[in-house]
């Protein structure tokens, strides 16, 4: 069942997380529903710019309607990951998505909030709803000043403005995480007191968190024990979860270590089965290995096992 967001924070705020996960391809929808469906999770997909012309932004939405009748206990969102503002309208007009992302960080902020702004109209206009992005995520390195440093994180003051102004419904903030497998040189970790500043200013908003893989060093080690060349790998620690959801986080998206199970699956297959050309043993193995990984994030994203008492306060029990 497809649902907006906003039906997913209102029942998860302050006490959990709901896992945004990045789909491109067929196993990846198989293992992501069965995984969610599995740990009886509510989740999010997400379709990112890239994963729509990866083949055509069509099959990924055959995809997910297939999906979505193999299994019909799954309650989940579809959400534009990083959207410009046309593929923002594209995904608003087409009628299959329940939100989107404007990502204007980039730019200065009275033009990030008119960017936003627009998109908040058209979006609203139809019944979907907007997540917007304020600070810069980047590598927040223990050699970088602090001042720099704070300066690429979302400002608590800035972030009630912005809010207010922009009429978004979720907000993505920098609180020192960074896309991709290389996050963290040193011990720095996630901004509690940021978080908490903000929260402070939007009291009940949801929050979300990107460049939240933890790119485990296990599944590291694996890659390159296969031919990987990952030095250095470092994530987020995933028991930090729980934290952020009490302080407002509802949404953590999490794309770099599906990616990693991915390249250690095949990786793995291919040097233990050199005489295999056919790609759907490895392929089973994945769909196998990536519910296996989303039924374990869902468990310390506090989502497993909320699938029930979602459906029933749909339902208006
Ligand atoms: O934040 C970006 C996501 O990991 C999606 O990555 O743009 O390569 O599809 P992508
Ligand atoms: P990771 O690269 O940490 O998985 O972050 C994904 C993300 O933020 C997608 O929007
Ligand atoms: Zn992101």
């Amino acid at each position: 069942m497809i649902v907006t967001t906003k039906e997913l924070f209102r029942h998860a705020y302050g006490k959990y997380a709901i896992g945004a996960y990045n789909i491109n391809n067929l196993e990846q929808t198989m293992g992501l529903f069965r995984g969610n469906v599995e740990s009886k999770a509510p989740f999010i997909i997400q379709i990112s710019k890239g994963a729509r012309s990866y083949t055509h932004k069509a099959m990924l939405e055959a995809l997910i309607r297939a999906a979505d009748s193999i299994f019909p206990d799954a309650i989940f969102a579809i959400h534009l990951d990083h959207g410009d503002e046309a593929t923002c309208y594209d995904c608003i007009n087409s009628g299959f998505y329940s939100s989107v992302m404007i990502d204007a960080s980039a730019e200065p902020f009275e033009k990030n909030i008119e960017i936003t702004r627009r998109v908040v109209e058209a979006a609203h206009a139809k019944g979907l709803v907007v997540e917007a992005e304020l600070g810069k995520l980047g590598g927040v390195e223990e050699h970088v000043s602090v001042k720099e440093s704070d300066a690429k994180l979302t400002d608590p003051d800035q972030a009630k403005e912005f809010v207010e102004r922009t009429g978004c419904d979720s907000l993505a903030c920098a609180i020192g995480t960074s896309h991709g497998a290389f996050k963290f040189t040193g011990k720095q970790g996630l901004h509690f007191d940021v978080l908490a500043e903000i929260q402070k200013r939007l009291p009940g908003f949801p929050l979300v968190m990107h460049g939240s893989s933890s790119v485990p060093q296990d599944e590291v080690a694996r890659i390159n024990a296969a031919g990987g060349q990952l030095k250095g790998a470092k994530g987020v620690d995933e028991n930090e979860f729980a934290r952020a959801a009490k302080l407002g986080v509802t949404k953590v998206n999490i794309d770099t270590d599906g990616r990693l199970v991915w390249c250690r699956v095949h990786r793995e297959h291919f040097r233990d089965n050199p005489e295999n050309f056919d790609l759907r043993p490895p392929g089973k193995i994945f769909m196998q290995e990536y519910a296996k990984f989303i039924a374990h994030k869902n468990a310390k994203l506090g989502s497993a096992g909320q699938l029930d008492a979602v459906r029933a306060l749909l339902a208006g029990k």
